[in-house]
C-alpha cells in the first residue's frame, strides 16, 4: 500500500461515499449529490461539543481517532492554534497550515486577521487527501471565514479535476491568498522558501500514527522556512516531539490547553516569543531519559512503521549508556527522598547503571540543580530549553566520570 493510501486515514466508508459523490458530479454535471451529501450521511460525521462537526479516521493499529477534539472541533483551531501566536497586525502575515484537513485552522486565522487586520494575508494550505478536503465543502461550516477557505479548496479540487462545479459563492478577499498543496507534507515543505512564515499550524494524528510529521529532518525544514519570531503550534505534549525541536535549534514552551489533560507545544527561533516552561517533569524527562529521543526520518520519505521501529532500536540503545531509563519514570525521582522501598530499589537500579549512587547523591542533586531555577515564566536565558540542554550536559558529564 503506497504511502498516500495510508495517509489517506480517514474511515473507508466516507471517504467512498465522498469519492462516489464527486464521481457523480462530475458525470452528471449536477450539483445534487454535493447538496445533499450532508443531510443523507450525517450519521458519519462526528458532532463535536461546540457544534462543529468533525470526521473519525481509519482504524489504524486497531485505534481510530477524530481529526478533532470532542470538546469542539472550531473552538480547538482557535485555543490552541490562534490564540498563542503574537501576530504583528500592522504587517502583511503568511501562514503555513500543515495537515489542512477540514481547514479548520486556516478559517479560524481568516476569521482572527479579519477581524485585526487591513494588511495581507497568505495561507499555504497543505494536505495529502482530497477526499478529506472535499469533506470540508459537505460538513456546514463552523464559522462564516470557512466559506472563504472552501473556496479555495474547491478551487482547487477542480484544477486537480476532483469537483466540477464552483458551487462555493463566497468570494476569497482581495487581502487574502491561499494556495491549497494536495500532496505528503514532507515533500512540500522541501518546495517553499526559507524565512517565509510568521506560523505554522502543525495538525497531524498522533505521534504514533503520523511519527514522519513530527521528526527532528521535518522540523529542520520548519527551522529554514519560518521567519526568526515566527512560532510553530502543535496540540501534542508528546516528549519526543518536544526534544525533536530542540534537536532543530528551536526553543520550545507549554501551549494551551484544551480537551485534553496537559497543554500542547510551541516553538520558535525566538525564545521571547514563548511565554510559558512546560511542567518541571517533562522537562526532566525530555533531557534525561530515553523517551526524550526524537523520531528520525533522514530523506523525509520513510514509512511510519519504519520510523517508529528505529526509534525504538534508539532508545533501547540509549537505555543505560547515555540515557537513564525511562522505566518507572525513574529520572523525575532525581534529588527526591523515596519511602516506597520497592520503587527505589528500582530506580536505584537503573541510576546505578549511569554512575549515579542513589536518588539524593550528590550526582542527582547535581543533575537536577538546574530545576531549582524553575520559572513558569520564562525568558531568554532561563526557559524550558536552556534548562534541558544543561541537565543533558551533566548527565553526560557524571556518566563519562568528569
Ligand atoms: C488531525 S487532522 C487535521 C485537521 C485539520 N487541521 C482541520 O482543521 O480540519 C490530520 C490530517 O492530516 C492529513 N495528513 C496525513 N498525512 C499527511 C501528510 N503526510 N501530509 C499532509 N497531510 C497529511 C490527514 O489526511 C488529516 O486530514
Amino acid at each position: 500500500m503506497s504511502y498516500e493510501d495510508n495517509a489517506r486515514i480517514i474511515s473507508d466508508d466516507i471517504f467512498e461515499l465522498v469519492n462516489e459523490c464527486f464521481d457523480q458530479e462530475r458525470s452528471s454535471r449536477n450539483n445534487e449529490s454535493r447538496l445533499n451529501f450532508f443531510d443523507t450521511y450525517n450519521d458519519y460525521f462526528v458532532l463535536t461539543d461546540d457544534g462543529s462537526y468533525s470526521i473519525n479516521s481509519k482504524e489504524i493499529n486497531h485505534k481510530v481517532e477524530t481529526l478533532h477534539t470532542s470538546t469542539g472541533a472550531i473552538s480547538e483551531s482557535f485555543e490552541k492554534f490562534i490564540k498563542p501566536m503574537k501576530f504583528d497586525y500592522t504587517t502583511d502575515i503568511a501562514i503555513l497550515d500543515i495537515c489542512a484537513g477540514l481547514g479548520y485552522n486556516s478559517s479560524a486565522a481568516i476569521a482572527d486577521f479579519m477581524k485585526n487586520s487591513t494588511a495581507n494575508l497568505t495561507i499555504d494550505m497543505v494536505e495529502i487527501s482530497k477526499a478529506t478536503l472535499a469533506c470540508g465543502l459537505l460538513v456546514p461550516s463552523p464559522i462564516p471565514e470557512h466559506d472563504i477557505t472552501r473556496k479555495a479548496i474547491e478551487n482547487e479540487l477542480i484544477k486537480q479535476n476532483y469537483a466540477t462545479l464552483s458551487l462555493e459563492t463566497t468570494e476569497i478577499p482581495e487581502n487574502i491568498q491561499i494556495n491549497v498543496f494536495i500532496e505528503d507534507a514532507r515533500q512540500t515543505v522541501q518546495k517553499l522558501k526559507d524565512n517565509t512564515y510568521d506560523a505554522i499550524f502543525l495538525d497531524p494524528f498522533s505521534q504514533n500514527m503520523a511519527p514522519e510529521l513530527f521528526s527532528v529532518e521535518f522540523f529542520k525544514q520548519f527551522r529554514r522556512l519560518i521567519k526568526d519570531d515566527g512560532i510553530i503550534a502543535t496540540y501534542t505534549s508528546s516528549a519526543p516531539v518536544r526534544s525533536g525541536f530542540i534537536e532543530s535549534d528551536f526553543y520550545i514552551g507549554l501551549g494551551p490547553i484544551f480537551g485534553r489533560k496537559q497543554g500542547g507545544t510551541l516553538a520558535s527561533h525566538n525564545p521571547l516569543m514563548l511565554d510559558y516552561s512546560l511542567p518541571k517533569n517533562d522537562e526532566i524527562r525530555i533531557a534525561l531519559s530515553d523517551v526524550g529521543i526524537p523520531f528520525r526520518d533522514p530523506g523525509l520519505n520513510n514509512t511510519s512503521d519504519y520510523i517508529l521501529e528505529k526509534r525504538t532500536e534508539e532508545r533501547h540503545n540509549a537505555r543505560h549508556t547515555t540515557k537513564i531509563s525511562s522505566a518507572v519514570k525513574t529520572p523525575i525521582f532525581l534529588g527526591k527522598e523515596m519511602d516506597d522501598e520497592k520503587l527505589k530499589r528500582r530506580v536505584e537500579r537503573n541510576l546505578a547503571k549511569m554512575n549515579i549512587p542513589s536518588t539524593t547523591s550528590e550526582e542527582a542533586r547535581y543533575i537536577v540543580e538546574v530545576e531549582n531555577r524553575y520559572n513558569e515564566k520564562q525568558d531568554d536565558k532561563n526557559n524550558s530549553t536552556t534548562r534541558i540542554i544543561e541537565m543533558k550536559k551533566r548527565l553526560k558529564k557524571i556518566k563519562e566520570g568528569n
